[in-house]
């Protein structure tokens, strides 16, 4: 029987490639994208969708009720993936408001309208409500600590991840006060195609390319575990075909690089795939700059839960899925160069040049 999905943030880096997925995998599935356009959005992430018959996008914000109430009521939805969010910790250390509005607030009214309509159809034990969130709920890890589990306390230290855990927690409370059947699935760094240029991967192949400096962050020894995006993907619809209501299961790549290795990495990788870049060796443009304010020095994911209940495991190694993105960006030029925007440069010079002087 085809179900009918509303995927919230779906116009963004994560969600599209979700989408994307879910098209190609459940062809007669119909899927509602919800999504408010900001910044990091972009219509075209979703073009190879757009002709579909049973494809429809929405552009709204998921704080407006009455939106989000009459697209489950009219297009009978039976699953949220709920992936809208603010997503980037430094502009949640410049402007947090947004991120407790949408990350918070934002889940809150997804939840209230989903209760509503879950009721009103005297609540199907089919529905899911699935809510896609982050390893930083959890801190940050010492050297010799063992990876977050499922168990590990929340302990946020940005304004981002603070408000990931607030929705986190609303998210265990709907299920735990209505059985309301949520799930939520906290995973990695991810990499990929469609990643807008200002997170780390993307920032470091587009000035590779355009012969800028490669920013890092303090000594480059902060430690991320990357997981390739279509990986993620897959280990989202494994969950929302055979997760449990009520539970979480984290996400991971079981690849832990320190951020200098990795900028090193990518640069090698581009020396020899791009041509004609503008400095070579591109290593030289390795800049080290102030460090960001309580930066988590490492993450790491422990994802035998999901391994052992549900079966999936990432298939993708660091290798191929870094040579995958760099050869994506230097395809896709006509991609990113259009993001590069004014909107986008006020942050870059406000993150990297007049906020460093503050630090
Ligand atoms: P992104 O910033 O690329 O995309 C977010 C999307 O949400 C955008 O299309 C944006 O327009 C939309 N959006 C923002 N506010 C909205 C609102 N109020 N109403 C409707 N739409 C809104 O983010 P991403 O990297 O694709 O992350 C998706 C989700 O995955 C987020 O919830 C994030 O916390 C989580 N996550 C991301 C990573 C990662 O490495 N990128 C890792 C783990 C979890
Ligand atoms: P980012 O992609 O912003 O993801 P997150 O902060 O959610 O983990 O950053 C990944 C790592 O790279 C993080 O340790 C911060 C660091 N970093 C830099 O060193 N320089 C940069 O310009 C950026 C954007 C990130």
């Amino acid at each position: 029987m085809s179900r009918r999905l509303l995927v919230t943030g779906g116009a963004g880096f994560i969600g599209a490639n979700f989408v994307h997925h879910w098209c190609q995998v459940y062809p007669s599935d119909r899927v509602v994208v919800l999504d408010a356009l900001t910044y990091a959005a972009n219509r075209r992430n979703l073009a190879l969708v757009e002709g579909r018959e049973n494809f429809r996008f929405v552009q709204g914000n998921i704080c407006d009720r009455s939106v989000v109430e009459q697209l489950l009521t009219t297009e009978n939805i039976d699953i949220i993936a709920h992936f809208a969010a603010e997503s980037h910790v430094d502009r949640s250390i410049l402007e947090p408001a947004a991120f407790v509005q949408t990350n918070v607030v934002g889940t809150f009214t997804l939840l209230e309208a989903f209760r509503q309509h879950w009721e009103a159809k005297s609540k199907p034990s089919s529905y899911r409500f699935l809510h896609i969130s982050t390893d930083e709920v959890y801190g940050s890890l010492n050297p010799d600590d063992p990876a977050f589990c499922e168990t590990t306390p929340y302990a946020p230290n940005s304004p981002y991840s603070a408000s990931k855990a607030g929705s986190d927690h609303l998210i265990r409370a709907y299920y735990h006060t209505y059985k309301l059947p949520t799930i939520v699935t906290n995973c990695s760094n991810n990499y990929g195609p469609y990643q807008f240029p200002e997170k780390l991967i993307p920032l470091i192949c587009i000035n590779i390319l355009m012969g800028k400096p490669l920013p890092i962050y303090g000594d480059g020894k902060n430690i991320r575990d990357w997981l390739y995006v279509g990986d993620h993907c897959h280990a989202l619809d494994v969950v929302i075909n055979h997760g449990k209501p009520g539970e979480t299961y984290n996400i991971g790549g079981n690849n832990e690089v320190e951020n200098l290795n990795l900028v090193q990495t990518l640069c090698q990788m581009m020396d020899e795939l791009a041509p004609d870049l503008p400095v070579f060796p591109s290593k030289q443009l390795i800049t080290f700059v102030k460090d960001r304010p309580g930066h988590d020095r490492r993450y790491a994911i422990n994802a035998n839960k999901i391994k052992n209940q549900l079966g999936w495991m990432p298939s993708v190694t660091i290798a191929e899925g870094l040579r995958l993105t760099v050869e994506w960006y230097l395809a896709h030029r006509d991609w990113w160069e259009p993001l590069l925007s004014a909107e986008y440069q006020a942050f870059y010079r406000k993150n990297y040049l007049e906020s460093a002087n503050d630090r």
